[in-house]
């Protein structure tokens, strides 16, 4: 059997395939987005090894999925609570209490960043600019 058909439902080949129908068959790479948000809606959050298998389905270099997998932090490695917290820690951000509120949220939810409550609701991260900086600080839940 085919080792990336193995990898995937059907029903999830088949949503693949969706997103790909969008894009010429030489630009498979163009859906990797649409893919990557397919792998977290199922599972909450993706593997290394479904990114792999991704990238065989897309043809492309595994590092090249990782890369943009990597960078939006829309995008899950672990599993995360019911309330993803990103609080904004660029510049504009830190210059008006950015680190601040990220140190007061862990303290109050006893966590350290990164980490996720003990009751699954809450997990804490920083996040990159989420261009609303005039409005700074910034968090964004889910
Ligand atoms: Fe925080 Fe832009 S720096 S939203």
């Amino acid at each position: 059997m085919n080792p990336i058909a193995s990898h995937f439902s059907p029903q999830t080949m088949q949503r693949f395939q969706h997103e790909l129908n969008k894009y010429p068959t030489d630009q498979k790479q163009s859906a990797v987005i649409a893919c990557l948000a397919i792998l977290q809606d199922e599972n909450g959050f993706v593997t290394a090894e479904q990114e792999k298998a991704l990238a065989a389905v897309l043809e492309m270099p595994y590092m090249a999925v990782h890369e943009v997998f990597t960078f939006y932090n829309m995008f899950n490695q672990k599993p995360v609570g019911q309330f993803k917290i990103n609080v904004c820690t660029n510049l504009p951000c830190q210059l008006r209490g950015g680190q601040q509120a990220l140190e007061h949220l862990c303290h109050q939810l006893d966590i350290e960043v990164g980490e996720t409550t003990a009751d699954g609701k809450f997990t804490l991260q920083p996040g990159e600019c989420m261009g609303a900086c005039a409005d700074a600080p910034v968090l964004l839940v889910n």
